[in-house]
């Protein structure tokens, strides 16, 4: 029997909640697949700032470097938003464990299923139907990085200072993620950058071609990012993988999950250089925050947190089918007529958090 050790980190507001579900479905998996996997809890986020001082404790960091993978909840929230900036959950927590794992390479896949359309802010014509799009996020560099980076005085006023910097390597690894994932899909990546005036968008452009040519059964396509955030509203679906860079992959993931209908169906996987004999260490986390207005309500959607686990097993732990059963599993009681609030629609059965997990681990 395969044996894997799992760094369950939930976090804040909805985590806890969201992240029982996925064991629940996790312990159905270990059964039917043969597997054993030796989860290990530790604080992060603002309860670790309550108990420990701190939002990443050098005991959660720790329990993270001894396992085969990481799955993350959601951190931050009202109570901890007056701390000063870089000592607040997300930024003190979640930035931290990225550079510390050399996670590189985020995968948001944005899907809106057929059945879900109508929870879509956008127009039927535009998502009738549902799409798919992956977005292949650089973590580890760019803005969110680079040195210097400061607010000092300067003449009598602030002044605040951030770098964009880009190595050509940080690009190419990038960029073979991104045209792998498409090679298994559609066969399109749009690159995205701002070659007309950044010269970091220049040599991304000129590193994400030159990597193509590695791939000639995928087509590149370039946009710039201002033009990319228009055409993704306008046509979702004339998308296949989204290449972007930290901080434009940051709001053009939010900008799709927005378009997809849902922030509760929604995962993530963050994957680091290290690799594994089944594939490469990773964090695993649900796109959507903490939702503290409805945190303790037992109304959040865990799907987000039970399709994460799935990218745990397929990208960290080698386990496919395991992976395939949950999100089959997904799309049955979808088909099935269940919704959590967020995404619920007249028909439909209205359930809780507690109940659609359960489904879900009775369709597996
Ligand atoms: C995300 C979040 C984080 C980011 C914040 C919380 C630091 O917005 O994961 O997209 O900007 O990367
Ligand atoms: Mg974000």
């Amino acid at each position: 029997m395969k044996a894997f050790k799992i760094a369950v980190l939930a976090g804040d507001g909805i985590g806890p909640e969201v992240m029982a579900e996925a064991r629940r479905v996790l312990s159905v998996v270990e059964k039917k697949f043969a597997l054993r996997l030796d989860f290990e809890e530790a604080r992060v986020g603002g309860i670790a700032i309550d108990v420990d001082g701190r939002a990443l404790p050098a005991e959660t960091l720790r329990v993270c470097e001894e396992a085969d993978a990481i799955l993350f909840g959601s951190v931050g929230g009202p109570k901890w938003e007056g701390l000063p900036p870089n000592e607040q959950p997300e930024r003190a927590a979640l930035l931290p464990l990225r550079k510390h794992f050399g996670l590189f390479a985020n995968l948001r896949p944005a899907l809106c299923f057929p059945k879900l359309t109508h929870a879509s802010p956008v127009k039927e014509s535009i998502v009738a139907g549902g799409f798919d799009v992956l977005c292949v996020r650089e973590l580890t560099g760019g803005l969110y990085f680079g040195q210097p980076k400061s607010i000092r005085e300067e003449g009598g006023e602030l002044v605040a200072v951030d770098t964009m910097v880009y190595r050509q390597g940080e690009i190419e690894r990038i960029a073979h993620v991104a045209f792998k994932a498409a090679q298994g899909r559609r066969k399109l990546v749009t690159s995205i950058d701002k070659a007309n005036v950044l010269e970091n968008g220049v040599l991304w452009r000129r590193t994400v071609t030159e990597i193509a040519k590695q791939y000639p059964d995928v087509k590149l396509q370039h946009l710039y990012v201002d033009n990319a955030a228009m055409q993704l509203i306008r046509n979702p679906k004339g998308f296949d993988v989204v290449l972007a860079e930290n901080l434009f992959g940051d709001i053009l993931s939010d900008e799709m999950a927005m378009i997809a209908g849902s922030l509760g169906m929604l995962p993530s996987a963050s994957l680091g250089l290290k690799e594994t004999s089944t594939g490469r260490f990773g964090l695993f986390e649900p796109s959507g925050g903490t939702a503290p207005d409805i945190a303790g309500k037992g109304i959040a959607n865990p799907i987000a947190q039970i399709l994460s686990a799935a990218m745990m097993l397929r990208y960290a732990l080698g386990e496919a089918a395991a992976a395939d059963a949950i999100e089959a599993a997904v799309v049955r009681v979808i088909d099935q007529g269940l919704r959590t609030g967020d995404i619920w629609s007249e028909g439909c059965r209205r359930v809780g958090t507690c109940e659609m997990g359960e489904a879900v681990a009775a369709a597996i």
